[in-house]
């Protein structure tokens, strides 16, 4: 098993409720409601990956995991990938924006085939010579969740979305990845989709998922993010913001 390594979030006090950082090896899981900020995440750690200081390991593993240009595939399954908030973000740290836009492929999945495929691509980029240490799937659950509707399709939507999930594990864990993915949280669950339904693909989620984080709004640009049924980790809650700079605390 290779060292383990930390991409910071942008904020001390969710890193510091994570040990450290977003962690590779494993799939970490943002889950909240629409404007929780859960895509804001995911765009600080892209520019994150291309600031050196955000990059916490030890130096052993920080000179082999930088000894190429740090890769991010960000697999968008909504259309919220915005390359003008990616410079906002990293022209807020001094670092250049298009630097970041350059090594971060972006895909778009029109549906949870394409999802699924992009995410067992990415090992051929790899095996190419991409340095991919970030994967980012916003999000996990909307393209499976639109596609595979009502009782019938249970099943069938949970062995895909399991087989998407042991994709994004692998790679994590062969490569030395930070994988985040996203999965959306109604404000009233079963006013969206019913309770069973939100068992079966919480049940799915929750096991393949290392670290799991809720996030909630709180008052003005603060967000609240909750860690909970991590394996190593106590549940603890954190505050951050979101602001023109991005995340921090
Ligand atoms: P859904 O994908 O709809 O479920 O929401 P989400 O959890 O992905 O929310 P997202 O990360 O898109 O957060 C949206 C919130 O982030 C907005 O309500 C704003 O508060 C903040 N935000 C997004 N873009 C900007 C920006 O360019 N500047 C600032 N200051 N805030 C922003
Ligand atoms: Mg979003």
């Amino acid at each position: 098993r290779k060292t383990v390594w930390k991409l910071s979030t942008g904020s001390k006090e969710l890193d510091n409720i994570l040990d450290g950082g977003l962690e590779s090896q494993s799939v970490t899981e943002f889950a909240g409601m629409f404007g929780s900020g859960k895509t804001q995440i995911m765009h600080q750690a892209c520019v994150n990956l291309q600031c050196e200081d955000r990059i916490i390991a030890d130096d052993s593993i920080k000179d082999e995991i930088l000894e190429k240009p740090l890769k991010a595939v960000y697999i968008d399954t909504e259309g919220t990938f915005r390359p003008e908030r990616i410079m906002q973000m990293a022209e807020a740290l001094g670092i250049d924006g298009k630097d970041v836009l350059d090594n971060t492929f972006v895909a778009r999945a029109y549906n949870s085939d394409m999802q699924m495929l992009f995410a067992e691509k990415i090992e051929d980029l790899i095996k190419e010579g991409h340095n991919i240490k970030l994967v980012v799937v916003d999000s996990l659950t909307s393209t499976f969740r639109n596609e595979y509707t009502g009782r019938g399709k249970l099943a069938e939507r949970q062995q895909k979305l399991g087989r998407h999930m042991a994709t994004l594990n692998k790679l994590a864990d062969l490569y030395n990845c930070v994988v985040i993915v996203t999965n959306q949280v109604a404000a009233r669950p079963d006013a969206f989709f019913g309770s069973s339904e939100q068992a079966i693909g919480g049940h799915i989620v929750g096991h393949a998922a290392t670290f799991r984080i809720f996030l909630r709004k709180a008052k003005g640009d603060k967000r609240v993010a909750k860690l909970y049924d991590s394996p190593h980790l106590p549940d603890a809650e954190a505050m951050f913001r979101i602001t023109e700079k991005g995340i921090h605390d």
